[in-house]
């Protein structure tokens, strides 16, 4: 059956081949200084207008853009950009959290999760993580709970997902105040998310297995320390499929393209599974190879999607996330395995 979908994918697999016989393997490597240069433009400019769809984003691109440094090299993110993330953060949530995406916006799971991310990633320069209220954002995530286990993303209109869940305890951890209390309920709203394919849908039941669900989901149970509580062979299964043998890289979905993103939120969840002793259900090598081959470009710095998408910096953030997964091996240490 031919559609819209099949013929876009059999253009992104001539664009890939195309890539793959220009040039071999060895002789390619990730261009730190050139996607550098994209990074620090960008923290040293104002971000040019067509941005301003990111106006409730702003806790997301320091963390996008500060992690993506921070990966390059650990130097790379300097002390003064440290403190511009801190100062930043300061003036769009004055009271240390919980976070909003811009000024004068309601304090949202996500946004907070993406401050919280970049803030650790300042090395407590001027005691920045001390501005963090944990008391207050603590109570905050109490309120956004419902009684399924989940939690809105915001006050009364936000959607409840596995992204809520996943930002919540996240959260939770990465500031230690998890509790009991808190953690009620998500367990099973979880279990409940994970679908006849394999992968996690965002909702409990009848939702589509995602690559972005699914990786928030299988954090949150490792988090919860309750992997043992889903049928893992099936989910690595679904990971297995999400990469495809001629393009090299992961969809998100059964019957969608590759997108470089997907290093990250399928790669990653395969880097959970492997860290508790599952195996690897990700061939890295070949995806090392997407990423190295399709996902940059000598005309423009930062990483992309796919062959003739433009970069940005969510996909410079994850496809660098994903090539990390692709050169190491995961395992947790004991005490990681009890919490
Ligand atoms: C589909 O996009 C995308 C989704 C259904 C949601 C993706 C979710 C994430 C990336 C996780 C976000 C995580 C946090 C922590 C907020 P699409 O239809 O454009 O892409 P596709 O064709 O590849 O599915
Ligand atoms: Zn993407």
């Amino acid at each position: 059956l031919e559609t819209d979908t099949t013929l876009d994918r059999e253009q992104v697999v001539k664009n890939c081949q195309e890539l793959y016989d220009s040039c071999s393997f060895e002789k390619v490597t990730l261009q730190k200084q050139f996607h550098k240069m994209y990074l620090d433009y960008s923290f040293a400019n104002p971000l040019p207008s067509q941005l301003k769809a990111l106006d409730a984003s702003q806790p997301w691109l320091l963390y996008w853009i500060g992690n993506s440094l921070a990966i390059l090299d650990k130097e790379w993110l300097k002390e003064g950009y440290q403190r511009g993330i801190l100062a930043k953060i300061v003036s769009i949530s004055p009271t240390g959290g919980p976070f909003s995406g811009g000024l004068g916006q309601l304090p949202h799971l996500a946004a907070t999760y993406a401050a919280i991310n970049a803030l650790a990633l300042c090395n407590n320069v001027d005691e920045g993580w001390g501005f963090i209220d944990k008391q207050e954002i603590y109570q905050w995530l109490l309120s956004l709970k419902t009684p399924n286990g989940g939690f809105r993303t915001c006050a009364e209109t936000g959607e409840c997902d596995t992204r809520g869940v996943y930002c919540a305890l996240s959260i939770a951890s990465m500031l230690d105040i998890q509790t009991p209390e808190l953690c009620k309920g998500s367990l099973d709203f979880l279990i409940k998310c994970q679908t006849y394919e394999g992968g996690f849908g965002g909702c409990p039941q009848e939702d589509e297995a995602h690559g972005g669900y699914t990786f928030c989901a299988v954090a949150s149970l490792a988090i919860l320390g309750a992997l043992d509580r889903i049928n893992v062979g099936k989910l690595m299964e679904w990971c297995s499929a999400r990469q495809y043998n001629e393009e090299k890289g992961l969809s998100g979905r059964s019957n969608k393209l590759v997108d470089g993103c997907y290093s990250f939120w399928v790669g990653g969840t395969a880097a959970i599974l492997e860290a508790y002793g599952y195996g690897t259900c990700i061939n890295k090598q070949s995806l090392c190879q997407y990423i190295l081959q399709c996902c940059q470009s000598e005309e423009r710095p930062g990483l992309r999607d796919k062959p003739g998408a433009p970069p940005d910096f969510y996909h410079t953030n994850y496809v660098l996330l994903g090539l990390a997964v692709t050169k190491y091996s995961f395992r947790c240490s004991h005490s990681a395995l009890k919490i």
